[in-house]
């Protein structure tokens, strides 16, 4: 992957998965893991397939990964941070990062 050279720019450590990466102050998150190589930012509920960034605008929530502790972050509506703690979403969680079972996601319990 071609990374672009931008001479000057602060860089932050975050963590993504145990994984140390350097990005760019300004940089989203979405836009750090991947060029970090990382195209696997979540799982699906029901299947456990993995999904990665597709639209990088806010509107597909294909990014959704937990950020620091919080659950459905948008990795690339959100801004890293110096030691920002990036882990791969799995399956849907609540805003309280509880994880919900296939039935509990059935009956919107
Ligand atoms: S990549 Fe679509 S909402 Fe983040």
């Amino acid at each position: 992957m071609h990374r672009i050279q931008r001479d000057g720019t602060p860089q932050v450590r975050m963590e993504f998965e145990g994984e140390t990466l350097l990005a760019h102050q300004g940089d989203t998150v979405a836009a750090a893991l991947l060029a970090g190589n990382h195209w696997n930012f979540r799982t699906t509920p029901v299947s456990g397939a993995a999904r990665g960034p597709f639209c990088m605008m806010g509107v597909c929530f294909e990014c959704l990964v937990e950020i620091d502790g919080v659950a459905n972050r948008q990795a690339c509506m959100t801004e890293v941070r110096d030691g920002m703690r990036v882990k791969r979403q799995q399956g849907a969680n609540d805003t309280a990062g509880n994880v919900f079972s296939d039935a509990e996601q059935d009956t919107g319990q």
